[in-house]
């Protein structure tokens, strides 16, 4: 199981009182110390916290991977296909909204989302569709050209009613088989923390989790690098039950 550590807080630090610190390429060396296995960092069409210039320095300084979250518009096809990141995760955007909210509908944007696909693998990338869990969307993802998808996990996260995160749950398990045996790499994440990343981790076909908030907010009480060492324990701890 690899651990993506989404970055973009440390930006959102940054920005609310417009300093040039913390700096996210600092946090990119911690995190990578402490055992991340790939830097993620989401670069939105407001430049809200990850700023254009903070996704040119960080991809020429990661020693991992670079995984670059990014909305479907030429806009950023364009700047992924300059910057050459590993991996792009393709997800909805609104401006209003606080931070993702839901996957992105594929099976309503099928040729926008197949003519980007092709463009950013013609550049060397790996495309990823941040979707929910859910069988027309995998199976749309797959017919894109995605290589992989990223599982929203936020429904389960969010969920303050066992029903309700039950069957999300399942319904998390039902989509990583499905899309496995489709040939898909799958990712999940959004809302993970502490408390409910184990049973996640558990899943036997994900490979990777992205998880951003939660370490950000432990680190203010423990340090960055405790931070994300402690979420990489409870992960291999989880795997390995
Ligand atoms: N994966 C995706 C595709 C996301 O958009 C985000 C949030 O930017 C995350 C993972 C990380 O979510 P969180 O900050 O809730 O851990």
């Amino acid at each position: 199981m690899e651990l993506g550590i989404n970055i973009d807080h440390v930006a959102t630090l940054r920005q609310v009182r417009g300093t040039d610190y913390p700096d996210p390429t600092t946090a990119v060396k911690i995190v990578e110390k402490a055992g991340a296995d790939l830097i993620t960092l989401h670069l939105r069409e407001d430049r809200r916290h990850i700023s254009d210039r903070d996704v040119e320095i960080i991809r020429a300084m990661v020693s991992t991977r670079m995984n670059l979250e990014m909305a479907a518009t030429d806009e950023m096809t364009q700047i992924a296909c300059a910057i050459k990141p590993h991996d792009v995760c393709i997800v909805p955007e609104r401006r209003e909204e606080l931070t993702t909210e839901g996957g992105l509908d594929v099976c309503g944007k099928l040729d926008l989302l197949r003519s980007m696909v092709d463009e950013l693998r013609n550049a060397g990338i790996r495309v990823s569709m941040f979707i929910d869990p859910d069988a027309s969307q995998i199976e749309a993802s797959k017919s894109c050209g995605a290589e992989a998808i990223e599982i929203h996990t936020g429904t389960y996260a969010d969920s303050t009613d066992d029903q309700c995160r039950e069957l999300e749950f399942s319904r998390i398990v039902d989509a990583a088989c499905f899309a496995h045996d489709l040939g898909l790499k799958v990712n999940a994440g959004h809302g993970l923390n502490y408390e409910n990343v184990s049973r996640v981790a558990n899943i036997s076909k994900i490979s990777e989790l992205n998880i951003g908030h939660s370490i950000i907010a432990e680190a203010v009480f423990v340090g960055l690098y405790e931070a994300v060492s402690r979420m990489k324990q409870v992960i291999v701890d989880a795997v390995s039950e």
